[in-house]
């Protein structure tokens, strides 16, 4: 939001309006590196380098609500200890301290929030609140009922079995079930679309992979109520009121009914 360069400082707690007219006037304020004289410029807090006498103005801080299709090759971290790329990277001009909420893996691609609202971040990962995420998955074979069934009702991972999914066959490779094992690349690969409620490391792989129907690749098309087919991988968007109004809504539904086996 462009507001006068005398209100965003003294909002800032950096003068008076009066006496941030005075500093304007004595050439002592830069906006984007330029310096200001004019009184009544104005700028956005939110995303100018306002600095006086060279020192940042720090604005009130504008919550940001990013929602970014994160490309294969990209890390889910602000910063990576192996120095490769990361989400923050593709994230040009955003200025404020946004973080990934949850994780796609290195070499998974799709929907990826990021966010400098603590609450809704903190709200959005805690399995209690079971916000769905739904996946494509490319899978090697044609998995049979049997195999859906398995992955709907839960596969045991590190001694724990996964919450129920829901689990559909969207595009069936070529071969048929009797192919099972003879995995080709092309042709015999399959689609799954997959929901599941809690965020465990490879969750979606190691599920595929349990029952024999390793993922080729792997693409998260939904957060709860976020989804958006025309952002292209690498790019990022803000989210809307409605959109931001949705996922607080979400977060405060019951958790998803338990298995009866949990029961
Ligand atoms: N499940 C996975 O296996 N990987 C992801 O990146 C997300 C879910």
């Amino acid at each position: 939001m462009q507001l006068r360069l005398q209100k965003i400082l003294s909002q800032a707690g950096v003068a008076s309006r009066r006496a941030a007219e005075k500093l304007v006037a004595d050439g002592r304020v830069t906006v984007n590196g330029a310096t200001v004289r004019e009184m009544g410029t104005k700028a956005d807090p939110a995303a100018d380098d306002i600095r006086v006498d060279g020192r940042r103005v720090e604005g009130p801080e504008r919550l940001r609500y990013i929602l970014l299709n994160k490309p294969v090759g990209y890390v889910t971290t602000r910063s990576d200890p192996q120095r490769r790329p990361t989400v923050v990277d593709l994230l040009g001009g955003v200025r404020e301290y946004v973080y990934p909420v949850g994780r796609l893996d290195y070499d998974t691609e799709g929907l990826l929030l990021l966010t400098n609202d603590g609450d809704l971040a903190a709200w959005l990962t805690h399995p209690r609140h079971g916000v769905e995420r739904t996946y494509e998955a490319r899978v090697a074979g044609v998995p049979d009922e049997r195999d859906l069934d398995r992955l709907r009702t839960g596969i045991p991972l590190d001694g724990r079995r996964t919450l129920p999914a829901d689990v559909e066959l969207l595009t069936r490779g070529r071969g048929g079930p009797a192919q099972a094992g003879h995995h080709d690349r092309q042709g015999g690969d399959s689609v799954l679309r997959i929901i599941i409620r809690e965020g465990r490391k490879r969750q979606v792989r190691r599920m595929c992979e349990a029952v024999g129907h390793p993922v080729r690749l792997l693409r998260r098309v939904r957060i709860g109520p976020l989804s958006d087919r025309r952002l292209k991988p690498g790019d990022w968007r803000e989210l809307t009121e409605q959109e931001i109004a949705a996922l607080r809504r979400a977060c405060r539904r019951p958790p998803a009914a338990a298995s009866p086996r949990e029961a």
